[in-house]
């Protein structure tokens, strides 16, 4: 059981979120284990990004509690945020600094010295086929490029657990690749990756296992081939899947939200 505990990254027990009366997140039970990719797929409101905030201490629960390597989340937000890594959603970078300039910046917030800083933003810089434009102003850069500049930022530290919430939404496809690739790298170098995404390839390609989110409920956990088992569909596709857990008929409604 202890040894069990030790190789958990995340644990999440009875978590729960409102916005008002909004509740976004409902009585939430999660364990994801270290050196993982975990997904959370689900449509638009279904309460993937308030997790993911509520796990990196951004966001309190109303109730439950969050564990991250062991440390409790509500009572170390601080603890938690140096060992984690996150992109949020469309990340707002600054306009007016060059990527060189901004990386550098979040080095010395985390309070790298001088030589890991170079080091590292070199090596990433080059990863991700950014080098020879780290002189340019943000605000000239695509998205896919300002992207992959929040990307690294949040990988200058060296975190144990990298958050990416939809990493690869508007991403060019040699972009997806080189996130996907480093998603891989990362693992192997015994990292956590949770990423958030509403689309189904990407999961299904990317993660070790997924848990299906919708309306604030965990509706499915697994891997992809164990739900593909589970919902006695053993050649269906994720959406599929996804359709028949979610009982709705209304299958345009809820393509269309999984488009957005
Ligand atoms: N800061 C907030 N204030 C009010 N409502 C919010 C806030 N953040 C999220 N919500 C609501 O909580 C629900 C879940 O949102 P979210 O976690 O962003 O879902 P997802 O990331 O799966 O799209 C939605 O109904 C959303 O409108
Ligand atoms: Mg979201």
């Amino acid at each position: 059981m202890s040894e069990n505990k030790s190789k958990l990254a995340i644990n999440i027990n009875g978590v729960s979120k409102n916005f008002g009366t909004v509740q976004a997140v409902k009585n939430l039970d999660l364990q994801i284990d270290a050196g993982t990719v975990f997904g959370f797929l689900g449509p638009n409101g279904s309460g993937k990004s308030t997790t993911m905030k509520m796990i990196m201490g951004l966001i309190k629960p109303n109730s439950g509690n969050l564990n991250v390597y062991g440390i409790d989340v509500t009572a170390n937000p601080w603890d938690v945020k140096k060992i984690v890594g996150y992109v949020p959603e469309s990340p707002r970078l600054y306009d007016f600094l060059t990527g060189l300039e901004y990386l550098d910046f979040i080095a010395d917030v985390y309070g790298l010295d001088a030589h890991t800083k170079k080091t590292r933003i070199d090596e990433y810089l080059e990863a991700f086929d950014l080098e020879n434009r780290e002189n340019e102003m943000i605000s000239g850069y695509s998205h896919g490029m300002q992207q992959k500049i929040a990307i690294i930022a949040a990988l200058l530290h060296k975190p144990k657990l990298l958050i990416l919430d939809e990493p690869l939404s508007g991403l060019d496809p040699k972009s997806a690749r080189i996130v996907k690739d480093l998603i891989h790298k990362l693992t192997s170098e015994g990292v956590t990756t949770i990423l958030s995404t509403h689309v189904l390839e990407i999961a299904d390609a990317v993660c070790d296992k997924m848990a299906i989110l919708y309306q604030g409920t965990k509706l499915a956990e697994g891997t992809p081939s164990q739900l593909r088992k589970e919902s006695k569909m053993p050649d269906s596709t994720l959406e599929d899947i996804f359709l028949k857990l979610t009982g709705t008929n209304d299958i345009k409604d809820i393509v269309q939200a999984l488009g957005k």
